[in-house]
């Protein structure tokens, strides 16, 4: 049967997700635009509104200045229409010093010197809000012969309203962060299921074939036919690498326990055993000033992040090239690990996907090295790992702190 392409395309996948996430902030945003849209709209026709009130009252005012049957009408404006509406209203004389007042909810136990006073002290903010009306009261002939105002703000209904969309907007800010965090760790917690179970079990099935297996070289090395073949000592090479694949599963399906290693010594050992198995055409170096540098680590786990990182950067130079590692002790005492390549580069705008699980570039990637690595450096060494510095066709270096 031809080979077809891998099961699962991961960067499709990685690419649907982000699209999603996208169109699911878009779409918030979106909800929260129109929202404060439509608050406005109402808000500005209630201020029309307002105004036309406060004109009709002043228009009231004037017009009752001198005529004395439309007490009526008076009544109509200062007793139903004005206190309903509740818009607060001073009305004052040409120079603006108070006649009158509604809606502003003085206390009537107050000396009226007191009231005065809080009405001269709200003039100014209400007509920073908006511009009196004002009233030209004319006698019999038309001649006018005295001015006033009519001072006025915000009915507490239309503050409520303006304010109104924040409030609710915040409550739901608030409400998603709440969800997004939730949503977060529960999705933690089940991926560290994943990542745990699985690991057990590949240990566990890995056990009894294992162990199988290194019965059967015993057998084998009992049979004088084939005891001195070069077969046996392979077998018992590969029993061993089957035996560090299960290590590091056990490892990861666990609580690794950390020990003090000498780390330029377990890179070096690793890297040994990585050239027999990539391009020759790739040379490895490592620098490590000063050649003892000791931090805690679990060498199984250790090991897998340098292979992974080791493959990539192979990968990237498509077989060509070289890489460097470099450690030394930084200044906070941390052990940092650099680990530079030749190869093609990560895109500026790719650099927060490669740790991402399923991000892959490559026909045959899982998209999970990285992945790992993460988790092994983050997770068990309470280390860090990133991307130190990459350029197109130049090469990358990736960077690892790791604790004392
Ligand atoms: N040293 C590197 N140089 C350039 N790109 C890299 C390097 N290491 C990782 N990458 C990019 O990150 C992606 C994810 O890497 P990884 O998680 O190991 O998955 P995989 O190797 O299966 O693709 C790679 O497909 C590649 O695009
Ligand atoms: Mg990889």
């Amino acid at each position: 049967m031809k080979k077809g392409r891998p099961i699962l395309r991961s960067p499709d996948l990685y690419n649907r997700r982000t699209t999603i996430n996208l169109i699911i902030v878009v779409a918030a945003f979106g909800i929260a635009l129109a929202s404060v849209y439509y608050t406005r709209l109402l808000v500005n026709e209630l201020k029309i509104r307002e105004r036309r009130v406060i004109e009709l009252y002043a228009k009231t005012l004037e017009y009752t200045a001198n005529e004395t049957n439309a007490a009526d009408l008076a009544f109509v404006v200062q007793e139903i229409l004005v206190p309903n509406n509740s818009i607060p209203v001073i009305w004052t004389d040409g120079s603006h010093r108070p006649i009158n007042s509604r809606n502003l909810n003085l206390d009537p136990g107050l000396p009226d010197k007191e009231k005065l006073q809080i009405l001269l002290d709200e003039i100014p903010n209400m007509e920073e809000e908006h511009e009196p009306i004002m009233l030209t009261l004319r006698d019999e002939n038309g001649e006018v012969y005295d001015i006033q105002y009519v001072y006025y703000k915000n009915s507490e209904l239309l503050n409520r309203l303006e304010f109104y969309p924040h409030v609710q907007l915040s409550v739901i800010a608030i409400f998603g962060i709440i969800a997004y965090i939730t949503f977060y760790y529960s999705k933690a917690a089940e991926q560290n299921r994943v990542w745990v179970g699985l690991a057990k079990e590949t240990a566990h099935q890995l056990g009894t074939p294992i162990s199988s297996l290194m019965a059967w070289v015993e057998y084998f090395k009992e049979d004088e036919s084939i005891k001195n073949k070069e077969v046996i000592g392979e077998l018992e090479k590969d029993i061993r690498r089957l035996e560090m694949i299960t290590e590091r599963f056990s490892n990861i399906g666990s609580v690794p326990i950390l020990y003090h290693e000498n780390i330029p010594a377990i890179i070096e050992n690793n890297i040994n055993y990585l050239k027999k198995r990539i391009s020759k055409k790739v040379e490895i170096n490592i620098h490590a000033v000063p050649r003892d540098i000791r931090a805690k680590i679990n060498k199984p786990l250790f090991d897998w992040v340098i292979e992974n990182m080791c493959k990539n950067a192979v990968d990237s130079m498509g077989g060509i090239g070289k890489i460097d590692i470099n450690i030394k002790k930084s200044m906070d005492d941390r052990v940092i690990i650099d680990i530079t390549d030749t190869g093609k580069g990560i895109t500026k705008s790719k650099i927060n996907n490669v740790f991402a699980p399923g991000y892959s570039t490559k026909t045959r990637g899982w998209g999970l090295g990285l992945t790992l690595a993460k988790r092994i450096i983050e997770n068990y060494h309470k280390g860090r790992i990133f991307v130190k510095s990459t350029e197109i066709d130049k090469g990358t270096t990736f960077r690892i702190l790791l604790r004392i």
